[in-house]
């Protein structure tokens, strides 16, 4: 049985985190009001008191345009605080588990960025999130750094359900087309962290940087294209829906910039954990099936 100290239970992947490491022990999942990343004593005094043998850390600041009005704050949260909880970890010898982005990279690749890769993030949030992972790997101890794409769920703010919303509310929405990923439901992002938590001491031995995402690519415009398309599948088709217009990065008035190139190649993960991620679109169906059943999926 491990002790497991999950950090960001209320967040898009934390939420199923909670479920899926459920099985491999237990899970001590305290809140922002007992473990807040600005309060360096909250983070210590906490892993002090747990002592676990494995911490999965998925807080942090997300909000990439809002990051760009408090750039310090996000260095805080993002940049700092996993140091302090990297060191932490291994002064009770714990394994650490981290959340990083695609976006520590600028996009100017065009094959799916490896692990090797030079980082040089282009906006606020992927600088604190590479400061987070510079901190982490610096502390010495046991780690794994998870860099993570595009992450939707049926929680918080997130592409798929602003879109659903956006595309009941207005006729036409102009969304962009040069912007190519690899969107993940958040859900198999904690199915394949209890995964490899299922062999700790293989996590152990094997730490470092490993890049996760689901399968294929997709421009966000036609992403947004399959979304109407399944949710018309789902709940029928009406009228009222908007008409989608594809534009450039260049044509939508975004805070942050954003890397244009953001596909992972995770043959690493695979190779090294075994680890395969189903297609984008697998995990868009069964994600809207999820959002069709809910009681609460009337539009508007
Ligand atoms: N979302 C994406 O598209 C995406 C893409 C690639 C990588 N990632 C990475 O994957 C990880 C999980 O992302 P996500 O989308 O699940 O995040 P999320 O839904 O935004 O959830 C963030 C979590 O962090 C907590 N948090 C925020 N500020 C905090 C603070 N000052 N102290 C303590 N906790 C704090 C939040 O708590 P509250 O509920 O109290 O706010 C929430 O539980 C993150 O490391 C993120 O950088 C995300």
């Amino acid at each position: 049985m491990l002790r497991i100290l999950l950090l960001g239970k209320t967040g898009q992947v934390g939420h199923y985190l909670l479920r899926s490491l459920a099985p491999l022990g237990e899970v001590i999942a305290p809140d922002r009001a007992q473990l807040d990343f600005t309060r360096s004593g909250s983070i210590r005094a906490t892993i002090r008191g747990a002592r676990p043998d494995v911490i999965v850390n998925a807080a942090g600041w997300t909000l990439v345009d809002q990051i760009e009005h408090d750039p310090e704050l996000a260095m805080r949260v993002n940049g700092v605080a996993p140091g302090i909880i990297a060191e932490e970890a291994r002064q009770c010898s714990a394994l650490l588990v981290h959340y990083s982005t695609t976006f520590v990279f600028d996009g100017a690749k065009r094959k799916p960025y490896v692990e090797d890769d030079a980082p040089n993030p282009i906006n606020a949030y992927g600088r604190s999130k590479l400061a987070g992972e510079q901190a982490v790997a610096a502390a010495g101890g046991r780690y794994l750094i998870l860099r993570a794409a595009w992450t939707y769920s049926n929680r918080r703010s997130n592409f798929p359900l602003a879109l659903l919303k956006l595309a009941c509310a207005k006729k036409e929405l102009a969304v962009v087309d040069d912007q190519v990923g690899s969107p993940t439901w958040a859900r198999e992002y904690a199915g394949a962290t209890a995964e490899l938590l299922k062999h700790p001491d293989r996590a152990r031995e094997c730490g470092g940087i490993y890049h996760l995402s689901s399968a294929g690519q997709i421009t966000r415009y036609r992403w947004a294209r399959r979304i109407i398309e399944l949710a018309q599948e789902h709940q029928g088709e009406r009228s009222g829906w908007a008409t989608l217009r594809a534009i450039a990065s260049s044509e939508y008035p975004h805070l942050a910039a954003r890397p244009l190139y953001t596909l992972l190649d995770n043959s690493k993960i695979l190779s090294v954990f075994g680890i395969r991620m189903a297609s984008w679109e697998d995990q868009l169906g069964a994600f809207m099936r999820e959002w069709a059943g809910r009681s609460d999926a009337s539009l508007g």
